[in-house]
This record gives C-alpha cells, sequence and structure tokens, in this order.
C-alpha cells in the first residue's frame, strides 16, 4: 500500500545523494522545536542545513542571530525568489537581524547589466517585492558596488582563497574575468558581513537558499575558518585543541588560562570535561575578537526544493512560461494557471477510476508553495484529487483564481512600498 503524503509534490528522492555525499543534515530532526514553523517548514519544502541548530537556539534563548540572502538584478522576480524572500521575512519576525544584498557587481560583471539597469531592477523587482511581501525596517539592504564593509572584507577573504578553488565550484577558466571572480568572493562577504563588529559582532547567520547554491556556502564555511586566528577541533573524547598558527603568543596564553587547558608552541590541549565545545568556542571568540580577529561562526545554511516549471521540466528565468513574476498582470499569472501542466490523467473517465496524481502536478505545487496557508485545506485538495473527485479543470480555475487574488494584492502592497523606501534608507 502506498502512504498518503499531502507534501509528496516535494519529492525528496533526489536529494538524499546531499545528505550522503555532502554532509547536509535533515531538517526533519529539527522540526519539532520550532516554534510557528514557516509553510515551507511544515511542508518540508525546507529539507536540509548546516548547522541551523545554532539559528535555532538562538531564536529559542532569544540571543543574536540573522538571516541573509542576495538576488543578482537581471530580470523579474518570481515566485522562486518569492520563497528566499518569505524565508528572511520569517526569520525577521523570529526577531533576527536581516540583511539583504542586490548583487550588482554580479550583475554588472556576470551578465554585462548596466549599473543603471542594476539600481533600477534591484529596487523595482526585488526591494519593493520583498517590503510588500513584509519586509520591516530595520532589515539592512544593501547594493554590494555601494557598500564599503562587503567591499573590504572581500578584499580580505581573496587572500584566503584561490583561483583552483574558486575555478572548481564556479567553473573558472583562463578567460573568465577577473571581476567575475571578485564577485564571486564578494558573495561570500555577503554572507560573513552580518559578523563584522560594526553589525553586532560574531553571531548564528543563515542562508536560505536552493539545494543547488550549497557549493558557495562550503567555500564561505570554509573561509570563515581560514579567515580566522584559532581553529577549535575535538581531537578525541574530553580532548579539545585550539590552534593558533597566526595568533599572538599572548593570546594563545590567555586561551589556556582561561580554559585551564596546557599552552604549547602552536596550540592549546584542553584535556579537562570541564569545558563543552560550546563553551571553549565562546572563550576562543572573545579571546580573538580582543586581538583583533573576526572570529567567524561558519554561516549557517537551508537548502529548500525547487518549484518545477509550470509546463514541466525546470522553472527558469530564461522561459516567461515556465515561471510567474511578481508584476505579471493578474490575468496573465491565472492564465500561466490555466495552461500549466498537471497530474490529471488522459481522459475523465480514467480519473476517476485512478484519481489524479498531485505528486507530479505543478498546479498542486502552487497550492503548496504559495497559494494555501491552511494545512487541512491542503490536505483535503489532496485526498479529493487522489480519490478521483476532484476534476483539473476545476482544480486549476480555483488555483487561478487564488493565483489572481495573490498577485492583486501583492501589487497594490508593491505601491505602498514604493511610498516607503526612506524607511529603508534607500
Ligand atoms: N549569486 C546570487 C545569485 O546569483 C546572489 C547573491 C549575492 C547571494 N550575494 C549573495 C545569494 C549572498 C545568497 C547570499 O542570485
Ligand atoms: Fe493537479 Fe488538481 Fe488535477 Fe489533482 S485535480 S492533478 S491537484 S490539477
Amino acid at each position: 500500500m502506498t502512504t498518503l503524503d499531502p507534501w509528496g509534490a516535494v519529492k525528496i528522492d533526489n536529494y538524499s545523494k546531499l545528505f550522503d555525499e555532502f554532509g547536509i543534515s535533515k531538517f526533519d530532526e529539527l522540526l519539532q522545536k520550532i516554534p510557528n514553523p514557516h509553510r515551507y517548514m511544515r511542508r518540508h519544502v525546507i529539507f536540509g542545513h548546516r548547522s541551523y541548530d545554532s539559528v535555532l537556539e538562538a531564536i529559542l534563548c532569544k540571543k543574536p542571530f540573522a538571516a541573509m540572502s542576495g538576488f543578482m538584478p537581471t530580470g523579474k522576480a518570481h515566485l522562486g525568489h518569492k520563497m528566499v524572500m518569505e524565508e528572511i521575512i520569517w526569520h525577521q519576525q523570529q526577531g533576527g537581524d536581516v540583511f539583504l544584498a542586490i548583487a550588482d557587481m554580479e550583475a554588472h560583471a556576470v551578465r554585462g547589466k548596466s549599473w543603471k539597469e542594476c539600481r533600477d531592477l534591484g529596487i523595482n523587482e526585488y526591494i519593493l517585492s520583498a517590503i510588500a511581501l513584509g519586509l520591516e525596517p530595520g532589515a539592512h539592504i544593501y547594493f554590494q558596488s555601494k557598500f564599503d564593509p562587503v567591499r573590504d572584507l572581500s578584499f580580505e577573504l581573496g587572500i584566503k582563497a584561490n583561483y583552483s578553488e574558486l575555478s572548481a565550484i564556479y567553473g573558472f577558466s583562463g578567460e573568465t574575468n577577473i571581476s567575475h571572480m571578485v564577485s564571486a568572493i564578494t558573495q561570500s562577504a555577503d554572507i560573513l558581513h552580518p559578523q563584522l563588529k560594526d553589525f553586532g559582532g560574531p553571531k548564528p547567520v543563515v542562508i536560505p537558499v536552493g539545494s543547488d547554491q550549497d557549493p558557495h556556502i562550503r567555500l564561505t564555511r570554509g573561509l570563515a575558518y581560514k579567515t580566522n586566528l584559532f581553529l577549535v577541533e575535538i581531537r578525541g573524547e574530553g580532548h579539545i585543541s585550539v590552534r593558533g598558527k597566526a595568533a599572538p603568543k599572548e593570546a594563545l596564553k590567555e586561551i589556556a588560562k582561561r580554559t585551564g587547558g596546557k599552552l604549547y608552541e602552536e596550540h592549546v590541549d584542553i584535556l579537562t570535561l570541564k569545558h563543552t565545545l560550546l563553551e571553549v568556542e565562546s572563550i576562543v571568540r572573545e579571546v580573538e575578537l580582543k586581538y583583533g580577529g573576526y572570529a567567524f561562526m561558519p554561516p549557517a545554511s537551508t537548502y529548500h526544493k525547487f518549484m518545477t516549471g509550470l509546463q514541466g521540466g525546470k522553472m527558469s528565468s530564461s522561459i516567461p512560461e515556465s515561471f510567474i513574476a511578481l508584476t505579471d498582470k493578474p490575468e496573465d499569472g491565472a492564465k500561466k494557471v490555466m495552461r500549466a501542466i498537471t497530474g490529471g490523467r488522459v481522459t475523465l473517465e480514467e480519473q476517476k477510476k485512478l484519481g489524479g496524481e498531485p505528486d507530479k502536478c505543478s498546479v498542486y505545487e502552487l497550492l503548496v508553495y504559495h497559494l494555501l496557508e491552511d494545512d487541512n485545506e491542503l490536505l483535503d485538495v489532496y485526498t479529493d484529487c487522489v480519490g478521483g473527485t476532484r476534476v483539473c479543470g476545476n482544480c486549476k480555475r480555483f488555483t487561478s483564481e487564488l493565483m489572481k487574488g495573490f498577485l492583486e494584492d501583492h501589487q497594490e502592497k508593491r505601491e505602498i512600498a514604493k511610498e516607503r523606501l526612506g524607511e529603508f534608507g534607500l
């Protein structure tokens, strides 16, 4: 017997490799501990994470944490971008400090967009929609090219990254222009800069991304370790070592003193069970900051699944019929839903006998990801579809009405957002 899975549209099969080969952890393990989990969490659209425990702990204990993401201003903001915006906004509502980069350096160097286009698209497509979706003042919104803290940090990080490492991730070759490489390291600076002293210092920072973005996260986690003065490692049961090749001798001495560890030439051995790893890490961070280091925590990440394109296949900015833009005319958005691929059977008779296949239905996906907030209502759609009592024609009309309503409402809110840009320092 097959089990009913109302979240089946977001199949996890293709993603299991990420857990085994790349060490991404399952989000399920944290889910029960999260107060008011977002729809993407409840429905397993967000399926994996790195170090999200640190963010969750900060949420629960009301300690400082942040969420950050960036958008390359190259075209229309669509439902895929909306996912990231919602995830950032949710973290702001949980008490996080949030950061939004408009990656104009990347769009200029990699996609040849003029600075003016970057500015216009950045504001009109991404920022207005983020505000319309619920981003509140206090959010740090910036354009990479105009933001010195990130540009300065990217230069520092560049010292710790070399061509081979970056080309393995970004596919650089001898023909790649230098500014393209600079924009790649700038993305790492985007991710790490919320932990600079001027932004409140080291803290857990989550980057919500699609699963294909993991290489960037790994690169940045690596850079965080490499730029720090100290490396804290578990060497065995009850044995923690703090290595600090580049660190001043007095700093290492202070760590030995405060942890009760034994001081060697380039490291401290802590053999007691007096301190947990977290305590040692926190002492080391304090000492590192005192001696002028960054003391970055490795950035955390969450991974969401992708929506399929409305015509099947990938949802891609280069195929207008595959996505719905947040600025599509409501009637056009509704029409795209009516033309979308469903999990319906060839004939009505077959549909009644066998039921539909919501797991393969892009219309159902719109309900799961965007249009139905109530889990019970969604479950009803699922059950009726599988049971053969729901027919695709009606279901598409229902969904396209919801889509039209969403777009109308969103676009009204965008108009209001235009008057509010000043509140965000723009
Ligand atoms: N490179 C991302 C893109 O292509 C945009 C981006 C820039 C970004 N800086 C970031 C994403 C920091 C996440 C975090 O869309
Ligand atoms: Fe998709 Fe609705 Fe048809 Fe089921 S009835 S396959 S959910 S369009």
